[in-house]
């Protein structure tokens, strides 16, 4: 018999995981406090975009074998497994992960568990969060000791959260007993047999694995970004430099992009809250190596707003700038800590008149964003347009022909702050390109004199 589970927190890692565990074959009851959330994902609908989980969701609630509910103690006395994927986001009053989440789902569960069972922790804590909750959990639920706590962090990527899901490059678990173990090793039967890295450790070190994975990839490309710094003062190409520092199989090519910097809803927050939990352990270097990684990553935003300075020779005020992108990256509708809208922001700020143009992001609230203008189209965005700021690395923009756009703008100025265009291209199109880590480039004028 499989073990039936439940998976508290329907935001975008719960819902992934709930409906990945259901595609495995398990009878699955998802859990939240949102009355109005459970009752779309009971409905079978996803309330933000990820490919292929609409699908996946729909399936399975028809199938019977997903549910939603907002009361605990009807998973506390359907499921042998609860999962515990609330969110950890940032305080609001200082670096430190909030979590008054993870400990309201823990208090609201507890006290139903009147039987053995297993709570796993998927969310991203600080280290020593899951000794904490073992007390707490044996403290307030009425089978006790026989109720186990575990931990089992999740790297899944935004954009690929279902594939991330089923087919994960590895499983760390952190577990106290055999028993524990063995019931993830069922859980995860289905992706063992294929062969995926099975990590057993403790408590701890499961924590840890994810904030310091996660915190590697933002020191990558935070590097990246700070030689962008170095190849702009040198006349250097940080595009050019990272494609040979990959080449090394040791360092690779992946996450070492230069440019505008690392958004979402888990890089910026996970580098803070490790920093600060580093701190109050003692442990002062990678404490100041997250500072430096979390400021550099400030500073490439500033960074991108110094371009659009430069390219228009003074101040963006009483310019109209069309900004391409506003999720923090391809792929998605998430606007969480995004670079994109940060900048447009700053640029409007800065006295522009700014239209953004996504084609996944439809408007981002006028309190969230004061000033900026959405359109509906690229070339609705670009019109008139005395510059054009890419902030987020579309396929759409990538594919987009340069002189099509030039004849739409009023002067074909480009900033590409992911350096993602073929600026030769562009510039052959008659367009003047700036980019973190490179050179300007002049814009040639075109043969037929259309730019
Ligand atoms: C990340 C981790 O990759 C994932 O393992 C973890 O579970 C959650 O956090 P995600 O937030 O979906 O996933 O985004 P990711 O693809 O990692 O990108 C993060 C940010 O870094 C984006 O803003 C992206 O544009 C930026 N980035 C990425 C760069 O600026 N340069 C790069 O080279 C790569």
């Amino acid at each position: 018999m499989k073990p039936n589970i439940s998976v508290l927190g329907t935001g975008y890692l719960g819902v992934t995981h709930a409906a990945g565990l259901a595609e495995m074959g398990f009878d699955v009851i998802g859990v939240d406090v949102d009355a109005a959330k459970v009752a779309r994902l009971a409905r079978g609908e996803v309330p933000f975009h990820e490919p292929g989980l609409d699908d996946l969701v729909r399936t399975h609630t028809e199938s019977g074998r997903l549910r939603f509910t907002t009361d605990h103690s009807e998973a506390a006395a359907f499921a042998d497994v609860h999962f515990l994927s609330v969110g950890t986001p940032q305080s609001a009053d200082g670096e430190a992960a909030d979590l008054r989440y993870v400990d309201a789902a823990i208090d609201m569960l507890a006290p139903h568990l009147n039987r053995p069972c297993l709570v796993v922790g998927k969310s991203t804590v600080p280290v020593g969060t899951a000794a904490r909750l073992t007390d707490r959990l044996t403290a307030l639920a009425p089978a006790g000791h026989t109720v186990e706590l575990a931990w089992n962090p999740e790297f899944l990527r935004e954009g690929h959260a279902v594939a991330d899901t089923i087919a994960p490059d590895r499983i760390v678990v952190g577990v106290g007993s055999d028993v524990a173990e063995k019931l993830l090793r069922e859980v995860y039967a289905d992706i063992l047999e294929r062969g995926t890295p099975f990590l057993v450790t403790d408590l701890a070190t499961a924590e840890l694995v994810k904030v310091a994975a996660n915190s590697f990839l933002a020191t990558k490309i935070s590097f990246i970004n700070a030689m962008a710094e170095v190849c702009e003062a040198a006349g250097a190409d940080v595009t050019t430099l990272a494609r040979a520092l990959g080449h090394d199989a040791r360092i690779g090519h992946r996450f070492l992009h230069a440019g505008v910097g690392f958004g979402g809803g888990c890089l910026p927050k996970d580098v803070r809250a490790f920093r600060a939990r580093a701190r109050e352990l003692g442990g002062e270097g990678a404490a100041a190596l997250l500072g430096e990684v979390d400021s550099i990553n400030v500073r490439a935003r500033a960074r991108t707003l110094d371009l659009v300075r430069d390219s228009l020779g003074g101040e963006p005020a009483g310019h109209r700038i069309a900004v391409l992108g506003a999720a923090f990256k391809p792929g998605t509708d998430d606007v969480r800590d995004s670079p994109a809208l940060a900048v447009a922001t700053a640029v409007a700020r800065a006295g522009a008149e700014v239209t953004v143009y996504d084609p996944m992001v439809r408007s981002a609230g006028a309190a969230a964003c004061p000033g900026l203008t959405f359109s509906g189209s690229l070339e609705a965005a670009v019109t008139d347009a005395d510059l054009v700021l890419l902030l987020t690395e579309w396929e759409e923009f990538r594919m987009a022909d340069p002189r099509l756009l030039a004849a739409w703008v009023r002067t074909p100025r480009l900033v590409d702050g992911r350096n993602a265009l073929d600026h030769q291209a562009w510039a052959a199109a008659g367009w003047s390109v700036r980019a973190p880590g490179r050179a300007p480039v002049a814009g040639q004028p075109s043969r037929d004199g259309a730019a």
